[in-house]
């Protein structure tokens, strides 16, 4: 008999086939596939019970009263997300539970924040709704000017992964320098030829600054109307990491007041952002709804990967991609 075929996971949607093949040729598979919307609370904590896997996304809270639930078989938690902010670390750790993420996948969050970076900077959506309700009269000069990022700063907070790709694809259009934030120093920071500067003088300094860092304890609404303070009133914001990281009601001061230009957010909070909410009203502001990584190629290889180190946890391998809770 195949060993691992009596672990028992629970999978919290609907996942890529491909992925849902490879887990049930080597486990006993539940899944909570009645509809595309997220497992409700009580569904969740009573098929979570016994198992010794979870396989979950980024809109499951996995919290103690989960784990609770779930019992002392559970062993892995694998999570098909780079974000791991919705899953209660500190008790993964005091219970010896493995937890694995999906960190590889940036080629579609780096794109998606360049193009919204872009959108906002040049007014796109601006422009598309004048298009749309009749206002484009005669071609004018200083008319929907936006700002560019030739011989612009762009200021990094959170040079990771995403962070650098991020960065390597906007070096072609001529920014003149980045400025990156971190715990430390990165010596991939030299790829791009990245200057390590405190929070505040990032702030100062930044005609762009993007949003790339995790959401925990330390950066949890880092940007607040303190920060917004510090930034030029030409400056543009983009978030494609998590909501947590902005204070909202000031990010919106921020914008309506003009201490700050425009802010582009992928994320948001609340997801999703309810449609009269005070920063949808304003025109400055693009928001998306959480769409970072969703590039069909992207979301099968985050399925996967979220599948392989479920697998590999459950079997006493090393995960392909482990969070090092060591460090949390
Ligand atoms: C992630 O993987 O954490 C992203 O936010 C999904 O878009």
């Amino acid at each position: 008999m195949d060993y691992s075929m009596t672990k028992r996971i629970f999978v919290t949607r609907q996942i890529s086939p491909k992925a849902v093949t490879m887990l049930k040729k080597r486990c006993n598979v539940i899944m909570w596939e009645s509809e595309d919307q997220p497992v409700p609370r009580n569904e969740l904590l009573k098929r979570i019970v016994g198992c010794d896997g979870l396989y979950c996304l980024l809109t499951d809270n996995i919290d103690v009263e989960v784990i609770d639930a779930a019992g002392p078989n559970l062993k892995i938690i694998s999570t098909m997300s780079a974000g791991f902010d919705h899953i209660d670390i500190v008790t993964c750790k005091q219970r010896n539970i493995t937890v694995g993420f999906t960190p590889d996948v940036l080629t579609a969050t780096a794109e998606l924040t360049v193009a919204l970076l872009l959108m906002v900077s040049r007014r796109t959506v601006e422009g598309v709704n004048i298009v749309k309700s009749g206002g484009w009269g005669s071609w004018k000069p200083i008319w929907m000017c936006g700002s560019s990022l030739s011989d612009s700063t762009v200021g990094i907070v959170g040079l990771g992964r995403i962070g650098l790709a991020v960065a390597r694809r906007l070096k072609p259009f001529g920014v003149k320098r980045f400025l990156y934030n971190n715990q430390n120093p990165k010596s991939e920071a030299d790829i791009i030829c990245a200057e390590f500067v405190s929070f505040d003088k990032l702030l100062r300094e930044s005609d762009f600054v993007v949003i790339c860092c995790p959401l925990t304890p330390d950066t949890k609404e880092m940007f607040s109307r303190h920060a917004f303070e510090k930034m030029k009133s030409s400056a543009i914001l983009i978030n494609t990491s998590r909501g947590g990281i902005i204070q909202h009601d000031d990010l919106y001061q921020a914008l309506k007041t003009g201490q700050i230009k425009a802010a582009g957010l992928d994320v948001t909070t609340p997801e999703p952002l309810p449609s009269d909410h005070q920063l949808l009203s304003l025109t400055n502001c693009v928001v998306l709804p959480h769409i970072g990584s969703a590039t069909e190629d992207s979301r099968d290889l985050m399925a996967v990967l979220a599948a392989e180190n479920l697998l590999a946890g459950l079997e006493d391998l090393p995960m392909p991609h482990e969070v090092n809770i060591g460090v949390e």
